[in-house]
């Protein structure tokens, strides 16, 4: 079966329900960010800092097209869709899951955050953000599924019932 490729904003559950899913489909599981750090030997922050957002975003591509497009729960960045060569492919080689969450759930669950640079970058408007990926990740999405006050086990229900 083709890969679910699992999309949303910062924050939106896709890590914790990859994991949640994969005990449930007994298929592997990847996470663009990890691979990045792990091909790139470089965790996400230093990368920003180094390199600059739009070098994680060649490298998020080149991760994309690296993934199996087969019997796998991939995990991505919240800001895969970004790209249009990502939305492109996403479309045409994936099952599509957007985790749809709002805004103050969102900011709850990140309030502690410190980890993701973006997040932390207290120059940009991250609701504004938000609001502007919104129509790139309906675009790709097979399937929205809204994780508003779910935990993950509703959640990954949710997901294997529509698939
Ligand atoms: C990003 C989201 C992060 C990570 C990077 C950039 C974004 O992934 O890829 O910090 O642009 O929204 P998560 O969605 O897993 O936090």
């Amino acid at each position: 079966m083709k890969s679910i490729y699992l999309v949303g904003f910062m924050g939106s559950g896709k890590t914790s329900i990859a994991t949640y899913l994969q005990s449930a489909l007994k298929w592997s599981v990847q996470d663009t960010d990890q691979m990045i750090e792990e091909h790139y030997q470089m965790n996400i922050p230093t990368i920003f800092k180094e390199k600059g957002e739009e070098t994680f975003r060649e490298y998020e591509t080149n991760i994309l097209h690296m993934t199996n497009d087969q019997n796998t729960i991939v995990a991505t960045g919240g800001g895969i869709i970004e790209k249009e060569v990502n939305r492109k492919w996403l479309q045409s080689n994936g099952t599509v899951v957007f985790l749809q969450t709002s805004w103050e759930e969102i900011e709850r669950r990140l309030r502690d955050d410190v980890s993701r640079p973006i997040w932390n970058n207290q120059s940009r408007d991250k609701q504004q953000l938000l609001e502007k990926r919104l129509p790139k990740y309906l675009e790709v999405a097979d399937y929205v599924i809204d994780t508003d006050g779910k935990n993950v086990e509703a959640i990954a229900a949710e997901i294997l019932s529509k698939i």
